[in-house]
């Protein structure tokens, strides 16, 4: 009785006439308000830091004292980062509540759990829409990674015989292969050599554009590279792009766990990234785009939560995001996703990228003089984010980065990092051993990189 008095009252509030036609959305409003925040409360975090300018310090202790995998004795020096970040303890604990409290799904059923997730999803949803500067919530589609993300764009696209898409030449396979799968379709792929250093070439993208003429439909690149960190002008180029008349891919993986994402300023058109590289749980992404795009992809995965009608005969596909969101999502992993965002949003990424490359600057400085030793891209660490790539002459990565692990507990990333278009045409086969950092790494944890490194260096090329 209490109950269905709260209904009529909720009713009233939002001038529903009983019986209204849209009992099911009362419904689900009457939910949402009154059980779904109890069911799963909204995660309060205390502000553990306060925005600070560019180039102050950042309380990396403070913030080093949410990740579990950071605490007590034997903490392994984690410099893997750019496969994928440590989880703090707020996405941990989300993604326990959600198998511990509510473990329904979203869209679908009306009973409280399935109401909590709903809301959870559209509230994470536009956190991450205002994470990357996007206006439309609905922009934004879940997807399991960056990967899935590009490969929704390449194959959901209506392509023509002759048309052109342009890449670079650092690019991951994420952002080439299914490219390339569409070979089999007449399209054509061209890509835009770097500078020797590995920075972007606007030069020779602007005339590879000019060259492609009107066949060119699509240019997608890496924003920053998984390879050496160096970030491309994307603002310059999606002018350029679009002045060509070409729709404008950014493949954000290494950019948005990093530095501030503004889609709006960047001038894109679609834009995608992974959660798990920017401390949310494995196996969500994300794949935003402009309406108008996003809604003329025919999904790649289509059945439950797609359609609008569907018969035997023929189907009606949804308005984004539900079109492109096919069967029950990753509903734990979205819900560790907005836990991410909040402590994320305690912070002025900024103030992260500055700490990525303290560290990198540590680590460049300390190893660059080492015999056969060669850092891929710029010089400057500054200008390659938290990312330090070693070639090294006549030493075996894998082995290099077995004992990296052995003799100081340093966990880097050794072969070719999926970047085997960068790598084959040099005629190495073996690839580089990458550290990459985040910025709760510390500036000792650095100086333990440089004196590992050293010593097997020396160790193994009989140098000590
Ligand atoms: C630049 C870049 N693009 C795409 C990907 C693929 O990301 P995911 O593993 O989330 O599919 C990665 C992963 O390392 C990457 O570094």
């Amino acid at each position: 009785m209490a109950k269905s008095m709260q209904l009529v009252e909720l009713m009233a509030v939002m001038e529903v006439e009983y019986p209204a036609k849209n009992a099911v959305f009362v419904a689900h409003a009457f939910h949402q308000e009154s059980y779904a925040k109890s069911v799963i409360p909204v995660p309060r975090f205390p502000v553990i830091s306060p925005m600070m300018k560019r180039g102050d310090s950042m309380d990396v202790s403070g913030f080093r004292s949410n990740f579990p995998t950071l605490q007590g004795d034997a903490v392994p020096i984690y410099l893997d980062n750019a496969c994928m970040t440590l989880r703090p303890q707020q996405v941990i604990e989300a993604v326990q509540q959600y198998y511990s409290k509510n473990p329904s799904c979203a869209g679908r059923s009306v009973h409280r759990w399935g109401m909590s997730v709903s809301q959870t999803v559209s509230r994470c949803r536009r956190k991450l829409a205002d994470f990357i500067g996007a206006k439309q919530a609905r922009e934004v589609i879940f997807t399991p990674n960056a990967t899935h993300s590009i490969n929704q764009v390449a194959a959901g696209m209506r392509w023509e015989k002759g048309d052109i898409v342009i890449i670079s030449d650092r690019e991951h396979n994420s952002n080439l292969v299914p490219w390339l799968q569409l070979k089999k379709q007449g399209v054509e792929l061209c890509t835009v050599a770097s500078h020797a250093d590995n920075t972007f070439d606007l030069e020779a993208y602007e005339s590879a554009c000019a060259d492609a003429g009107e066949n060119l439909r699509m240019v997608s690149l890496v924003h920053v590279g998984n390879l050496d960190g160096v970030e491309i002008p994307v603002a310059e180029a999606s002018k350029i792009a679009r002045d060509h008349g070409a729709i404008m891919h950014v493949d954000g993986a290494q950019s948005a766990p990093h530095i501030p994402i503004d889609v709006e300023a960047l001038g894109c058109d679609l834009f995608s990234f992974s959660i798990h590289k920017m401390l949310g749980p494995s196996g969500v992404g994300a794949l935003w785009g402009k309406e108008e795009i996003l809604s003329t992809l025919e999904p790649i995965c289509v059945g439950g939560g797609t359609v609008s009608s569907a018969s035997t005969a023929e189907y009606a596909l949804r308005e984004i995001p539900d079109r492109l969101e096919g069967g029950l999502g990753h509903y734990a992993g979205i819900c560790g996703t907005e836990a991410a965002l909040d402590l994320l949003a305690k912070y002025n990424m900024l103030d992260f990228a500055a700490q990525e490359v303290r560290i990198n600057d540590i680590i460049t400085n300390g190893i660059k003089d080492l015999p056969g030793v060669e850092i891929i891209g710029p010089e400057a660490a500054s200008k390659r984010g938290g990312i330090c790539s070693i070639l090294l002459d006549n030493l075996d990565i894998q082995n290099v980065g077995i004992l990296m692990d052995e003799v100081g507990s340093v966990f880097v990333r050794s072969g070719l990092h999926c970047v085997n278009q960068w790598f084959e045409p040099r005629g190495n086969s073996q690839g580089s051993l990458r550290a990459s950092a985040y910025a709760y790494n510390t500036e000792e944890e650095a100086r333990c990189f440089v004196d590992t490194f050293t010593e097997i260096i020396n160790g193994l090329s009989g140098e000590d």
